[in-house]
């Protein structure tokens, strides 16, 4: 991912989503992910809350062609999901919600749901099922972001988007740091009756090339592209300017180092067994 040289990006959020978000962050921690869960080749894998699908795609990469099924309840995302996969059905894409798996009982032998749970209205349901489509013994790794401040490059944008745009703005990104601790993660899967649940915290360094590029893609390529609307160009342009220079002027040196924008980012990372 280069330095842009205009601060706007043509097209939707969920196609910017895949462009700049997945390669900066998320498929560092799809990597892991996969890593904990042991994919093997072979093995019925489903990935819940796929998005534009990074988790499903480094899973076939292991099981081979035709095991795993993917499935979020955003067509935007599943159709740069099936673009991004190649489209010749080695994954099979499903839209379907987290509360409601359209899936036989016992179908699959690992489930993966990556930086999904938080954002689900009952979280607990959402668990029940993935341990009903699970063989018994069946594998699930599951990650959530950690509380917003132990992430300080979202720490200081979200206190910069407050300051430009008014309170409520960031809502929907300190939503996404809704855990307060590992032990909440931890109670929730045990409450779904897994077993050999452990709840790790792990750190992941994120990379962008500026901090314009990393305001940007968060203002442009994530649902928060709802706060911007329908303004003109020339007023979007302005207020993320504004955050952008928000955001440096609250970050640590070294952070900044290069010109660029760095800095850890934590979450808690599941794993657990379907009982039998
Ligand atoms: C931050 S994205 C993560 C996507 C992907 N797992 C990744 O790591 O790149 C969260 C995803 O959760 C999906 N989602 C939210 N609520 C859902 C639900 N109830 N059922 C299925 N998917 C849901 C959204 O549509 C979105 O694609």
């Amino acid at each position: 991912m280069s330095g842009l040289s205009h601060w706007q990006l043509d097209g939707s959020a969920p196609e910017l989503y895949e462009r700049y978000l997945v390669p900066a962050i998320t498929a560092k921690w799809a990597a892991d992910l996969v890593e904990r869960a042991g994919v093997r080749p072979g093995e019925p894998v489903l990935d819940v809350a796929c998005g534009t699908g990074i988790v499903a795609r480094l899973a076939s990469l292991r099981t081979g062609r035709g095991r795993v099924t993917a499935l979020d309840l955003n067509q935007g995302m599943l159709a740069v999901a099936r673009a991004a996969s190649g489209g010749d059905g080695a994954i099979e894409f499903i839209d379907g919600s987290a509360l409601d798996l359209p899936f036989a009982d016992g179908a699959f032998h690992v489930v993966l749901c990556q930086l999904g749970l938080q954002f689900f209205p009952d979280q607990a349901k959402a668990l029940r099922e993935m341990r009903r489509v699970l063989q018994p013994g069946g594998r699930l790794a599951v990650s959530v972001y950690s509380p917003i401040e132990n992430t300080p490059g979202a720490h200081v944008f979200v206190e910069a988007l407050d300051r430009v745009l008014g309170g409520e703005a960031s809502r929907i990104k300190r939503g996404e740091h809704s855990f307060a601790t590992a032990g909440d993660l931890q109670e929730l899967i045990r409450n779904a009756e897994f077993e050999s649940v452990q709840v790790d915290t792990v750190v992941q360094q994120i990379a962008f090339p500026s901090v314009l590029d990393y305001v940007r893609f968060q203002l442009l390529a994530t649902p928060m592209a709802a706060l911007l609307g329908d303004r003109p160009d020339s007023e979007r342009r302005a207020v993320i300017d504004k955050i952008a220079s928000g955001v440096t002027d609250m970050s640590a040196a070294e952070m900044l180092q290069g010109g660029g924008f760095s800095f850890p980012q934590e979450a808690y990372v599941g794993t657990a067994r379907a009982p039998g």
